[in-house]
């Protein structure tokens, strides 16, 4: 880190819990190699304080942006001055701007952030058929961003129907061009097959979609970081598709975060 001074910026993010959270380290030392005169620090937030802290943050005029994570990414929402088109259809904010003049900018970076580390690696959604296992906030952020890559076809497949029908409803009502539908386990058809879900985090879960039904010719995603190398993307391999795993979505994201909340030199 560099020497703290009166000029420092500085930079946040809000969760609750704060411990596990690893945005300060990656954030740090990205500034470090940049040369930014900036620090990002925790701030450890409990739900019934989050406005009252948010509109002391909103006056704090050396504070240039914040991350915000579990649990607060829908209630920021609403304490944001201005949010783009795309985080108030998904529900959710994750990276917030500070402007000079105190106004807070929020946008949802999830999805952008695992669009392009498939890109980076070589995957291209746009014009695919896509099937994507998970309708909670991770697939909703990804789904969008999906949505916005240009694919041919999104299917949605949750455990719990409605929550897949209100995710097309909002796709449909932001991006009429793009044919959603909504899926079962079976991902056949399918050129990329995703899983948004929180499966495959703990050992013994259950997989999160057919695995009988991969084929050669398709590639699977995952968004979960730990293991590296989960029981889904385990049996796909073996069923000789490529996969992809969960960790470049969020490398991605620490360059879209730094760059939306503008941490340069
Ligand atoms: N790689 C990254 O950068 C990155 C970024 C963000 C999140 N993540 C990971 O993404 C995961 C999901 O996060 P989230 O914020 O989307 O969580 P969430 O909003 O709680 O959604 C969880 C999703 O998993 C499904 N699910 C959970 N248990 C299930 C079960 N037993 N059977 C079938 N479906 C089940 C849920 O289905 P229902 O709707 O039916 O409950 C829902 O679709 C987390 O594990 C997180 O670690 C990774």
């Amino acid at each position: 880190m560099t020497e703290i001074t009166g000029r420092t910026a500085i930079w946040g993010i809000l969760a609750d819990p704060i411990h596990h959270v690893k945005t300060p380290q990656a954030l740090n030392s990205l500034m470090q190699e940049r040369g930014v005169d900036g620090v990002l620090i925790p701030f450890h937030v409990g739900a019934d304080d989050l406005t009252a802290l948010v509109s002391g943050l909103k006056a704090m005029r050396n504070l240039k942006g914040f991350v915000v994570t579990v649990p607060h990414k829908t209630a920021i929402v609403d304490l944001c001055d201005d949010v783009s088109k795309q985080a108030r259809a998904i529900g959710a904010v994750n990276t917030v701007r500070r402007e000079a003049d105190g106004r807070l900018v929020g946008e949802m970076l999830d999805g952008a952030g695992f669009v392009a580390g498939l890109r980076e690696n070589g995957i291209e959604p746009r014009g695919r058929r896509i099937y994507l296992a998970g309708a909670g906030g991770a697939a909703n952020a990804i789904a969008f961003a999906l949505a916005e890559a240009g694919v041919s076809l999104l299917t949605i497949a949750n455990r719990t129907l409605s929550k897949s029908e209100d995710l097309r409803q909002r796709l449909a009502e932001n991006h009429p061009s793009v044919p959603v539908e909504i899926g079962t386990g079976d991902p056949s058809g399918h050129e990329i097959v995703v899983n948004a879900t929180s499966l495959g985090l703990k050992e013994g879960d259950p997989l999160p979609l057919d695995v009988t039904r991969l084929t050669p010719d398709q590639t699977v995603a995952e968004i979960i970081m730990q293991p590296e190398v989960t029981a889904l993307m385990a049996a796909a391999r073996e069923r000789g598709c490529r996969t992809h795993p969960g960790r470049p979505m969020l490398a991605c994201q620490l360059e879209l975060m730094a760059e939306f909340m503008e941490m340069r030199p």
